[in-house]
C-alpha cells in the first residue's frame, strides 16, 4: 500500500521521532511505499488567511488554494492510507497539526463536493505523556478520538483507528523507560501490518 504520513514534533531529540522511525521501519519490512509531510521541518503555515477563511466560511469552491495546500491535497489522493505520528498537546494535537488541518481540508476537497479520495485506512499514532488510564479517567481519551476520528477521519477513511503510546513523560523517566521498547514494537507491527 501507499502510505502518506503526516508528522509533527518540533525536535528530533524527542521519543516521538523514535516512533516514526520505527513505524517507516515497519513499512519498509512490509513492502510498503510512503510519502512523508514533516510539518515543523517544512516549516508548513498553519494559520489561515483572511483569504482563506472567507473561502471555507462561504463554501466558495471556484476560490483558488495556495499550492502548499494543493500539495497536501495531492499527497493524500496518491495514497491508500493515511498516518499521523505526534504528540499530544495540551489534549491535542500540535498546533502544528491542528492548523495543517485548517488548511487541508477544505471546501470542495474534504468536504461539500468532495474531491478527496475515501482512503483504505487512517491511522493515528499518539504518544502521551499521562498513561491511558489517567487520559480515560479524566475523559481526554474520549476527547482525542472524537476530534481526531470522529471529526477529522470522520468517513474519510474505510477503516480508522487510534493508537495511544501512553507514560512517556520526562517527568517519570522510569515509567518512560519500562513504555519505551514496548511502544516502539507497536509502532513497527502497525507500519509492518498495514
Ligand atoms: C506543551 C506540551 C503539552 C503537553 N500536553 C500533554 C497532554 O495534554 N497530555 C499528555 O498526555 N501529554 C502531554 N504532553 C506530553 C507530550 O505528549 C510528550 O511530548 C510525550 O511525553 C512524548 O514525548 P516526546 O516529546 O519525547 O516525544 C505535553 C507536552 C508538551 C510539551
Amino acid at each position: 500500500m501507499h502510505v502518506f504520513i503526516v508528522y509533527a514534533h518540533p525536535s528530533e531529540d524527542s521519543f516521538t521521532r523514535h516512533v516514526r522511525d520505527e513505524f517507516l521501519k515497519g513499512l519498509k519490512i512490509g513492502n510498503h511505499s510512503y510519502e512523508i509531510s514533516e510539518l515543523y521541518k517544512m516549516n508548513f503555515k498553519t494559520d489561515m488567511s483572511e483569504a482563506e477563511y472567507l473561502r471555507e466560511a462561504n463554501y466558495d469552491e471556484k476560490l483558488p488554494l495556495s499550492e502548499d495546500v494543493i500539495n497536501e491535497q495531492e499527497k493524500i489522493n496518491r495514497s491508500d492510507v493515511i498516518v499521523f505520528i505526534y504528540p499530544v498537546f495540551w489534549t491535542e494535537a500540535p498546533a502544528k497539526l491542528v492548523g495543517w488541518f485548517d488548511r487541508v481540508w477544505t471546501y470542495g476537497f474534504a468536504y461539500g463536493n468532495r474531491k478527496m479520495k475515501r482512503l483504505k485506512k487512517a491511522i493515528v499514532l499518539c504518544i502521551a505523556g499521562h498513561t491511558l488510564e489517567h487520559l480515560k479517567e479524566y475523559g481526554h481519551y474520549d476527547s482525542m478520538k472524537t476530534v481526531m476520528l470522529g471529526d477529522r477521519i470522520f468517513d474519510r477513511a474505510e477503516n480508522k483507528e487510534i493508537i495511544i503510546l501512553d507514560g512517556t513523560t520526562k517527568f517519570n523517566p522510569e515509567l518512560r523507560q519500562s513504555n519505551w521498547n514496548k511502544h516502539l514494537r507497536v509502532a513497527f507491527e502497525t507500519g509492518k501490518n498495514l
